[in-house]
């Protein structure tokens, strides 16, 4: 604790709490009365140094020895020490976070590890509930057995892109001497001169499937690793490739896992691969080309991952709370433990001038789900219907969305009962094939014979934008 201040005893937190409650006291009411800033009063109260003589006219404003109050204690465990080292944690929505700002996720990226050991995999889960972040802390850690190569290709428009973007990134993991010579001969031979650059010419793009396989030899040559591709987006990519691409796309990856035992890929992204692969079946494809990998369902924080992250962002961020455990939680189980909202949350409670209570929360969240500007990004939620199903399908998943946003969780007769009334939504298997739809997009959950919606944050938003 740095000289001249003092910090509060965590034993006595409870006699704070009772004394303000007894006087009836709030820490805006103390700011005010002691002219002194409300984040220092917030500090004194979550047990963090303040200065002295604030310390002081805090206890007797509020009728505590200060003395005995300011006590040092026994050494505190890691968690605590931790939570004071941590305070620059800012929030930042949406934005680039380092690797060491990504809470938790230790236990799953364990398991995505040992999974890589036996086979590839598809890492796929609802959009911004921290796919990329676990994966990219995932690929900062050190490894021995394994080199993980993390890229985004959301903006690759075409194959020979791509290729240049795992050659390139290969280029980078081979040690210095004669490196991807096997793509460096053969774009030699194309062009009929020496290739040195870093970036194919126009020459290479219809050999991509051989650039892409001389690539991959040349890594497995020269390192004695594992090798572990994380392509986030890939999805994206395909969307954006010609149908006859794609299908070619996926087909040669798949054969380049069956060829080569070095090589792990993970396919990550927040479009449903289902989606992709309906649209190559109805140009024609036939093909299963992820059956050989395992996938995983990315949840949102746990509910102990997503307090510390909260609390991280309170400190980081100075917001008064009455108890900043209890506003963590609340915030946390608000909007459904999801990072991305965590941040946004915290970010727009820091621009308000009063302590965050849980009704300040929830009414935050509220203003936030109805403003126009969609500053949380959820009208996508509403969007992509119009872009993932048919004309057909839309009037289904529409009444079903809408029911269950307004009705408690309920089973399909009773989903039934209702949809049938309508003519757009009378044919019984397509309202089964539609439910099934929106819990692989993640709209609902089924418990037991039970549907509702997965996340209440997306339920919340479905019903006011909706307007039932
Ligand atoms: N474990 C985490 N700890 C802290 N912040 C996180 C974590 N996971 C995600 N975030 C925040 O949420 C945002 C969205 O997460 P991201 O990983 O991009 O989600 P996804 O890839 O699933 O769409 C990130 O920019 C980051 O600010
Ligand atoms: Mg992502």
């Amino acid at each position: 604790m740095a000289r001249g201040s003092l910090q509060l005893n965590s034993e006595w937190k409870t006699k704070v709490e009772e004394s303000l409650a007894i006087k009836q006291l709030t820490q805006k009411l103390i700011a005010e009365q002691l002219n002194i800033s409300k984040s220092s009063v917030s500090k004194f109260i979550n047990g963090k140094p303040i200065a002295a003589n604030n310390f002081i006219r805090i206890c007797q404003e509020i009728g505590l020895d200060w003395g005995l109050a300011s006590q040092e204690e026994p050494q505190k465990n890691d968690f605590e020490n931790f939570k004071f080292k941590t305070t620059n944690f800012k929030s930042n929505p949406g934005g680039e976070i380092a690797p060491q700002e990504i809470i938790g996720r230790e236990r799953l990226i364990r398991q995505i590890w040992e999974i890589l050991e036996q086979q590839s995999l598809i890492f796929v889960g609802e959009r911004r509930i921290g796919k990329s972040s676990t994966l990219k802390k995932m690929a900062s850690e050190d490894n021995d057995k394994m080199l993980p190569i993390y890229r985004d290709l959301e903006g690759i428009r075409t194959p020979i892109e791509f290729v240049e973007k795992v050659w390139q990134d290969i280029e980078l993991h081979l040690p210095e001497e004669g490196k991807a010579t096997k793509v460096r001969n053969f774009l030699s031979q194309l062009q009929a001169t020496q290739f040195t650059g870093f970036h194919f010419t126009e020459i290479a793009e219809s050999h991509w499937k051989s650039l892409l396989t001389f690539a991959i030899e040349d890594l497995v040559k020269m390192q004695n690793k594992q090798i572990v591709f994380i392509w986030d987006e890939i999805p994206h990519m395909l969307e954006n490739f010609a149908d006859r691409s794609a299908m070619e796309m996926l087909d040669t990856l798949r054969s380049l896992r069956q060829t080569y035992p070095d090589i792990r890929m993970v396919f990550s992204g927040s479009i449903g691969l289902h989606h992709i692969f309906k649209n190559l079946q109805k140009a024609g494809y036939r093909n299963d080309p992820t059956n050989d990998m395992y996938t995983i369902d990315g949840q949102p924080l746990t509910l102990e991952d997503a307090m510390k992250l909260t609390i991280h962002l309170i400190e980081g961020e100075n917001i008064a709370t009455f108890n900043v455990e209890k506003s963590a939680r609340d915030i946390a189980e608000a909007v459904d433990c999801i990072p991305f909202y965590i941040h946004h949350l915290v970010n727009q409670l820091k621009t308000l001038k009063e302590e965050v209570t849980h009704s300040v929360i929830i009414n935050t969240i509220e203003e936030c789900l109805h403003n126009p500007l969609n500053p949380w990004k959820m009208d996508h939620y509403r969007e992509r219907i119009d872009n993932y199903y048919t004309e057909d399908q839309k009037p289904y998943v529409l009444n079903i969305l809408d029911l269950l946003a307004i009705n408690p969780p309920t089973t399909f007769t009773k989903l039934w009962q209702v949809l049938y009334n309508d003519p757009e939504t009378n044919n019984k298997e397509m309202a089964r094939t539609i439910i099934r739809l929106l819990m692989k997009d993640y709209y609902l959950i089924q418990t037991g014979s039970i549907y509702s919606f997965r996340y209440q944050l997306v339920q919340q938003y479905w019903k006011l934008s909706r307007g039932i």
